[in-house]
């Protein structure tokens, strides 16, 4: 039986690069979950915040939209109902841009919907206090934030070439897709 089309299940995972860092291993971690979800034949997009208007801070925040910020959101905020969001290091948490792009829109454009985190550093912790505080903003905005979070220490010696070499690393990255798919 069909369903009704505004009850049909539709599903978009938006992975977000928490950095606007140019080629950083975020980015490089967020094409290794996109390739993940596409060998799965889920549908999936890659935010890198680099790519955002680099005065949104000013010009988007507080009410103020253009036409072109309204497009950005549409296409990765409104029209996805799950999130990955890949969180680097960066003096002992997550990044400002990415908090600054969720103080500029609504936080009734993410609530109900589902995202999983994972951190990435060069150091030990792999973002263990950014990935608490951010599942923290998220539970604020209620975003329902899967509870297992992989911390990937060490970046550089494990993430080579789009490969998650480390087998302990890649069979948590696996199961963590494999439960947010799995969310209805
Ligand atoms: C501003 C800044 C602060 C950083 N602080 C830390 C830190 O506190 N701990 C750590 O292990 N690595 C730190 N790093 C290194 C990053 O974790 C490293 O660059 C890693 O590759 C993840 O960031 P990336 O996605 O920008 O590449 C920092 C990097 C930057 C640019």
């Amino acid at each position: 039986m069909m369903l009704p089309s505004n009850l049909m299940l539709i599903s978009m995972v938006t992975i977000v690069v928490g950095t606007n860092r140019g080629n950083s291993k975020s980015a490089e971690l967020a094409k290794f979950y996109e390739k993940s979800f596409n060998e799965k034949e889920i549908s999936c997009q890659v935010l890198d915040l680099k790519v955002l208007p680099s005065d949104f801070i000013f010009t988007e925040c507080f009410g103020q939209r253009s036409e072109q910020y309204a497009q950005i959101l549409e296409k990765y905020v409104i029209n996805a109902d799950k999130f990955v969001f890949v969180l680097p290091e960066y003096h002992g948490g997550f990044p400002g841009i990415v908090k600054s792009f969720l103080d500029s829109f609504s936080g009734d454009l993410i609530a109900g919907k589902h995202a999983a985190l994972v951190g990435v550093s060069s150091g030990r912790a792999g973002n263990l206090r950014g990935l608490d505080a951010f599942a923290g903003v998220l539970g604020y905005m209620q975003v329902e934030v899967l509870a297992n979070r992989p911390k990937l220490s060490n970046i550089e010696g494990v993430l080579k070439g789009g490969v998650l070499a480390n087998a302990e690393n890649l069979a948590k990255v696996e199961k963590q897709i494999l439960q947010l798919i799995s969310i209805i």
